[in-house]
């Protein structure tokens, strides 16, 4: 899978959703996730994210590991809707998200 990471913190700028062919980029309040088990890792989304967000899960840097539980935790009471635009936002982000400062670190 690919991972979203602490640049896309506040900024949001969901360029990434409209890449992705199963449509498994989801919005939560600060950030969004990708589905893990949705991602088909078709890689389209990392290069149009103007804030380098994205990654792939093995090549997250150190210092954002963190996000790539959150990406998976934000998805445990959620199961896999199979679907983002359905949804549309969810009013939650994982603990560890919620607990950023403003505008990410
Ligand atoms: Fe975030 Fe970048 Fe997508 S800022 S919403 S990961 S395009
Ligand atoms: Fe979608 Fe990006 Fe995965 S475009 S399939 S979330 S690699």
């Amino acid at each position: 899978t690919y991972i979203i990471a602490e640049p896309c913190v506040d900024v949001l700028d969901r360029a990434c959703v409209e890449e992705c062919p199963v449509d498994c980029i989801y919005e939560g309040n600060r950030m969004l996730y990708i589905h893990p088990d949705e991602c088909v890792d078709c890689g389209a989304c990392e290069p149009v994210c103007p804030v380098e967000a994205i990654f792939y899960e093995d090549d997250v840097p150190e210092q954002w590991k963190d996000y790539a539980n959150a990406n998976y935790e934000f998805f445990e009471d959620l199961g896999s809707p199979g679907g983002a635009a359905k949804i549309g936002k969810i009013d939650k982000d994982t603990a560890f998200v919620a607990a950023q400062p403003p505008g990410g670190e």
